[in-house]
């Protein structure tokens, strides 16, 4: 069976070895977005039991278990090293797993998280929506699904192509971002100091707007589907920074 790019398989995979530097977040950033999910949290009666799907090290679980906010919370991942590192950080239920094939049954959940672009990874359509509709079952009925995307309207409109990130260890990898059909394709080379290239495998992400991603969420099976920018204000496809869909069951 082939290798799909989003596996940690080869140590130079988009979410192995250099995860953390490559996809360092701010800490603004995710005391931004804690914040806005606390005040999904609080329109809920009692402190949900969340799934945090694809939720990695635990940038957004830790702090909501050590914040006291939820009633519960899974960790799934694919990437046993991040779930180590999210156990670390307060989260004991850390599960090795693909957000396509859930291993819970129905009505688990009260809030299921998907959290920084972690949708639109794989080679099918069909495949980004057995995601949504494995959030959609094993969530409690009235239950919500966040689902957090960039505002690809935004980014296709200022497209820059290229990018470049300096590592620890001086090397640097040069990014090149192309579309393909739906996908947008970041591919990435690692440039050594003695200027020696390996080339890495690609990130590949399909892209979503908001009504391809409202329709594939109520094709899932939600009932309501509201979208907002990060900080829960009204989202705006030509400003907004992220876009937010909260979906309810
Ligand atoms: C960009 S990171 C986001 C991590 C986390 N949600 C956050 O907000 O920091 C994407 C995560 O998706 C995980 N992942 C990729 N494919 C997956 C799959 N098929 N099933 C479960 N997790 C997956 C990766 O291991 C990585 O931790």
């Amino acid at each position: 069976m082939s290798r799909e790019w989003f596996e940690p398989y080869n140590p130079t995979s988009p979410f192995a070895s250099l995860y953390e530097e490559e996809f360092k977040l701010p800490l603004e950033r995710t005391l931004e977005e804690v914040a806005s999910i606390e005040k999904i949290i609080q329109s809920m009666d009692n402190k949900p039991r969340v799934l945090d799907l694809a939720g990695g090290f635990g940038r957004i679980g830790s702090l909501l278990v050590q914040g006291g906010l939820v009633g519960s919370l899974i960790d799934l991942d694919l990437n046993r090293r991040l779930l180590k590192v999210a156990q670390k950080s307060g989260i004991n239920n850390a599960i090795e797993g693909d957000m396509r094939y859930l291993g819970f049954t129905a009505d688990t959940f009260d809030l299921v998280l998907l959290m920084f672009t972690s949708f639109g990874y794989f080679v099918t359509p069909e495949d980004d929506l057995k995601v949504l509709q494995e959030a959609k079952r094993v969530l409690h009925l009235g239950g919500t699904l966040l689902l957090d995307l960039p505002n690809y309207d935004r980014i296709l409109q200022n497209f820059s192509p290229e990018r470049d990130l300096l590592l620890l260890d001086n090397s640097k990898i040069v990014y090149r971002k192309e579309l393909v059909g739906d996908l947008l394709i970041e591919t990435r080379t690692r440039i050594f100091s003695d200027m020696n290239q390996a080339q890495m495998p690609p990130i590949r992400l399909r892209i979503y707007n908001q009504k391809s991603a409202g329709d594939a969420c109520l094709r899932a099976g939600f009932s309501a589907v509201h979208a907002f920018d990060q900080n829960l204000q009204t989202y705006e496809p030509t400003s907004s920074n992220r876009l937010w869909l909260v979906c309810t069951v």
